[in-house]
């Protein structure tokens, strides 16, 4: 796997990213008073990465012994956390490192209920001694006000093209693929920035490409009409009153591609900012009826009628 083989090993080496790279430099010259972080951002985009350069910086060698690593979806989770820290305030003392904490790096938080970050937040204060925590959330808002407090919050963005593009044809390189650079900026551009996304995408293109040579019509061979395009032709069929078609289109994302009512909401929202023929009047209609889908969605109604529900809006801004 590409993603793995290129993951960034160190600070320097992440693309982008410059303002939380900085500060969490900053931060690590004087790891003695290193404070809990929050790591922020949308997918795909280093969170996971910058966690493990941080842990690898910090540690070194006792890696193994004093990192936590856990997925906070995991249901074991805060009961793991509890007992792997008492364990480590027993290695801390015998460890030659200059670190005198262990750190735990808890990935998506923001999926964690409310009480699990009470629970979560109350551990945090009683082992500060012995333990930092590394955060990470795609929305900072999943995370409690008292832990958000507790914590340098560092927010990741979608990476540049040109930056991402970058990092596609140093790979490039190094895998001797001879890439077409209008190949490489439509990958990126099925990838709308997501990183990881575009290297899977790149790998699969490559594999398939004839005696090295990766052309934009590989790409389009082997890159299915990507979520956010399709997302993209569901509003505009919305918007130009073809219903039923936009229904179908909504169906074939939950059935065929496995996406979630709020991930295609959320799509949704960056998609419509793309539509440019669009007047100010309809736009701020269609917002409001992707926020109150998306608002319903969070509170469990049904994500076929709530969508369905808005494309219908959708339906009616467009005739306006
Ligand atoms: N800023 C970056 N610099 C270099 N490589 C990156 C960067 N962002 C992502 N990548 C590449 O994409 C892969 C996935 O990145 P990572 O796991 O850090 O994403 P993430 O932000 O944690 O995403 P998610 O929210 O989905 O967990 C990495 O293995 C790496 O190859
Ligand atoms: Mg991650």
């Amino acid at each position: 796997m590409w993603i793995e083989k290129y993951r960034p090993k160190t600070l320097d080496d992440v693309v982008n990213q410059r303002d939380a790279i900085g500060g969490i430099k900053a931060l690590l010259k004087t790891p003695a008073t290193m404070p809990h972080m929050l790591l922020s951002g949308p997918p795909g985009t280093g969170k996971s990465t910058v966690a493990l350069c941080i842990a690898r910086q910090l540690m070194g060698d006792n890696f193994r012994r004093l990192v936590l690593e856990l997925n906070a979806s995991d249901e074991r989770g805060i009961g793991v956390v509890r007992e792997r820290i008492k364990g480590f305030s027993q290695v801390i003392q015998t460890t030659p490192s200059g670190v005198q904490f262990g750190l735990v790096i808890l990935d998506e938080s923001d999926e964690m209920t409310r009480d699990a970050q009470t629970a979560l937040r109350r551990i945090m204060e009683t082992s500060s001694r012995t333990c930092r925590f590394i955060l990470i959330c795609n929305y900072q808002s999943g995370i409690i006000e008292p832990i958000q407090s507790r914590c340098s919050v560092f927010r990741f963005r979608y990476l540049e093209e040109k930056e991402a593009a970058g990092f596609m044809t140093r790979i490039c390189k190094a895998e001797s693929v001879d890439a077409d650079p209008k190949a490489i900026a439509r990958i990126f551009e099925l990838s709308g920035g997501d990183l990881r996304s575009a290297i899977n995408y790149l790998q699969v293109a490559a594999v398939r490409s004839k005696g090295g040579k990766l052309d934009l019509a590989t790409v389009s061979k082997v890159v299915p009409a990507a979520e956010n395009e399709l997302i993209r032709d569901m509003l505009n069929l919305a918007l130009q009153g073809e219903f039923i078609k936009s229904r179908d289109v909504m169906y074939e994302l939950m059935g065929k591609h496995g996406l979630s009512g709020r991930e295609i909401v959320r799509t949704a929202n960056r998609e419509l900012g793309r539509i440019s023929d669009l007047s100010n009047e309809k736009r701020v209609e269609a917002v409001r009826a992707l926020g109150e889908c998306d608002f319903r969605l969070t509170q469990g109604a049904n994500e076929d009628i709530q969508i369905s529900a808005m494309l219908a809006q959708l339906n009616l801004v467009g005739r306006k």
